[in-house]
């Protein structure tokens, strides 16, 4: 058991949707801690530092438009294991791969409008938390819910 931080993006159609409610709502029954959430509109820069990964591909532009089109929220969720089971949520990036009760696969029909950004490992986490939260915002507390949730072991 480790406890790790993950960022998650609900994208232009998440919010457009009105799917906010819904999406967060499966992250808290599963137990995670929201440690940290803005409604925040994306710059082009923020977008293609969050996206310089996928610098070469030939959608880059088209996802740099998108995400920038409209608000985001912003969400760092906390909890054991938080990066593989927040992906494990989310479901395959191709809707059509992934399994029906994953948020993708309940919610999405195309890979440019998957609703849905989850980190993928702990570095990405590191570096994705840091690019959308460096300016604060995060908050550590605990929950009364904690010890029926959380393993005593740190
Ligand atoms: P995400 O996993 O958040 O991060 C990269 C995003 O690129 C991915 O979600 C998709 O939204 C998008 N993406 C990946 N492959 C394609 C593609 N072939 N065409 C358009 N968008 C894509």
């Amino acid at each position: 058991m480790k406890s790790q931080r993950t960022l998650v993006l609900i994208k232009p159609d998440g919010v457009q949707r009105q799917l906010v409610g819904r999406v967060i709502a499966r992250f808290e029954d599963r137990g995670l801690k929201i440690v940290g959430m803005r409604l925040t509109a994306v710059s082009r820069a923020l977008a293609e530092h969050h996206y310089a990964v996928h610098k070469e591909r030939p959608f880059f532009a088209s996802l740099v438009d998108f995400i920038t089109s409209s608000p985001v929220v912003a969400i760092v969720l906390e909890g054991p294991n938080a990066i593989p089971v927040v992906r494990s949520m989310v479901g395959a990036t191709k809707p059509h791969e992934s399994a029906p009760g994953t948020i993708r696969g309940d919610f999405a029909l195309e890979t440019a409008k998957n609703l849905i950004h989850a980190s993928d490992a702990e570095e990405t986490a590191a570096a994705e938390i840091q690019l959308w939260f460096g300016d604060g915002g995060l908050v550590g507390y605990e929950r009364a819910t904690d010890t029926w949730i959380l393993s005593d072991e740190a």
